[in-house]
């Protein structure tokens, strides 16, 4: 018998004691057979009992036309209905610490400049001369003003125009108002600089609304980088995000974690415009997880001691986000803190209270949060329209893409770690572009992802495919994405089965 059911997919560990085992035949990558007497996979999941306090959600049976994903036109209709209304993130607020640091965000194509204006102040800025267009700024940097390299008009970092060449030429017309840089909303939340090219668009905060309030206890505003990487993926954004949207799918795509254990059920909940989903349990430190106050001790079956640090090590190994240096090795220590024996949730508590003390010794306070609240602020969030993610209480696993260019078929795709610090220990982190999907930098757990989205893009090309079909409990996810892009682009709505 397992320890329990350390579970996760691309960043996410929990241990289910209580679940019950599934044969290891559901390492189904390798082993598609299913007639070797073993029970079906469809058997295998109808068959198990839904932990107490765990209420599914579901949809009924929906197709989702693929026009969403690979239609040029489609694509076209995005960078107006879409993309020109939604609060999409910008960067974080660490990559502009002084005033005068700026960095640019490219969206279909549009770049906007981001710009500390003030020390308690971001601006944002379309990336255009308004003499004859040309784009002004690229990349990140510092600056005192920015500079057309074309004529050489000049404005200061808040958008006031300061020189026109040959201004006479216009005689009065050239006002300052018609010379200034063009605004674009700007707010921040969670640590991330946020904008909206809307200029009708709500705040922020009630777009974001509820993830605020019930991610606002994780303080993500006090994370720093740990790793930033990027590359150019040939699918769709929405393909690509998705590969994150469910872990329904971490069975079969990452076998080598069925060692610890299946998840059977990844529920689902939807939050206005945003979704999350998650296991039933999660007892790994500083994870929220939808219940975790009832887990049962347990006394037979392998070392939990053992298994629980060989676990955390995996993810770190395999994810290199979803904990931290400070629990895996506090995890290392459970062998000789803990006596033979010691049932596995003795030794997570014991493993939270150990981590919590050393990161406290270093400096990083993990920030006080009741269960009811953990449980609460959900799982694995995907933050509509192009952002995932996975917090913990001193972490967060986060996923961005992003249309390339409007190749419905390309897009840009980032995955970021940031993490608590002790004031003054940040790491100096850049964005990397790593363009090789199976380059050891990007770690083996997304290599897995990667392998099925282009693929995917692909599959859904073909006369034979009639649309994806989400799975109406563990992949409502999915299907609500959908939904509240059809409320924006005003077509692509999931359909009923017929
Ligand atoms: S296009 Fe920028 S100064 Fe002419
Ligand atoms: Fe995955």
């Amino acid at each position: 018998m397992a320890v329990g059911t350390p579970w996760f997919c691309a960043n996410i560990l929990f241990i289910a004691p209580e679940m019950r085992e599934y044969p290891d035949a559901l390492n189904i990558r390798e082993e598609t057979v299913m007639d070797d007497g073993l029970p079906t996979f469809e058997t295998v999941f109808e068959d198990y009992t839904v932990p107490a306090g765990v209420k599914l959600e579901s949809i009924p049976p929906v197709v989702i036309p693929v026009d969403a994903y690979t239609s040029e036109t489609y694509a076209r209709a995005e960078n107006e209905k879409l993309w020109g209304k939604v609060w999409q993130i910008a960067c974080r607020v660490e990559e502009i610490p002084n005033v005068g640091d700026y960095v640019t965000y490219e969206i279909v194509d549009e770049s906007i400049i981001i710009v500390r204006t003030a020390p308690d102040q971001i601006q944002a800025f379309y990336n255009v001369c308004q003499h004859r267009g040309r784009r002004l700024m690229e990349g990140c940097g510092h600056a005192h003003q920015f500079v057309c390299k074309f004529h050489g008009w000049r404005w200061r970092i808040n958008g006031q125009n300061v020189f026109v060449n040959d201004r006479k030429g216009w005689g009065d017309k050239m006002t300052p108002e018609e010379a200034k840089l063009q605004s674009v909303h700007c707010d921040t939340w969670g640590g991330w600089v946020w904008i909206n090219m809307d200029p009708n668009c709500e705040p922020l905060l009630n777009y974001l609304d509820p993830a605020p309030d019930l991610l606002g206890p994780f303080q993500l505003d006090k994370m720093r980088y740990r790793w930033r990487q990027r590359l150019i993926f040939p699918c769709n954004w929405k393909t690509a995000l998705e590969a994150f949207d469910e872990s329904h799918h971490a069975s079969t795509t990452h076998p080598q974690l069925n060692k610890y254990g299946v998840t059977p059920y990844w529920f689902c909940r939807t939050h206005g415009k945003h979704t999350w989903h998650g296991p039933a349990v999660s007892t790994n430190p500083g994870r929220p997880g939808a219940t975790n106050s009832d887990t049962p001790a347990q006394s037979d079956g392998p070392d939990p001691r053992v298994a629980i640090w060989d676990s955390l090590n995996t993810i770190m190994v395999e994810v290199n986000s979803c904990t931290t240096d400070t629990i895996v090795n506090a995890a290392k220590r459970l062998i000789d803190e803990l006596p033979a024996g010691t049932p596995t949730n003795v030794v997570l508590a014991h493993l939270s209270a150990a981590a919590e003390r050393d990161d406290a010794a270093r400096g990083v306070i993990w920030p006080k949060i009741p269960p009811e609240k953990m449980q609460a602020s959900g799982h694995d969030w995907h933050l509509f329209p192009n952002s995932v993610i996975l917090h913990g209480l001193t972490y967060a696993l986060c996923y961005r893409a992003r249309p390339n260019g409007s190749d419905p078929n390309s897009c840009i795709f980032e995955t970021y770690v940031i993490e608590r610090y002790p004031e003054g220990q940040e790491p100096k982190t850049e964005w990397e572009f790593v363009a090789d999907p199976m380059d050891s930098r990007w770690p083996r757990v997304l290599q897995q992802d990667f392998d099925n989205m282009p693929e995917v893009q692909k599959g859904m090309k073909s006369r034979g495919f009639k649309g994806a079909r989400p799975n109406p409990r563990q992949e409502v996810t999915v299907a609500h994405f959908h939904k509240t892009l059809a409320s924006y682009m005003g077509l692509g709505a999931p359909q009923p089965f017929k």
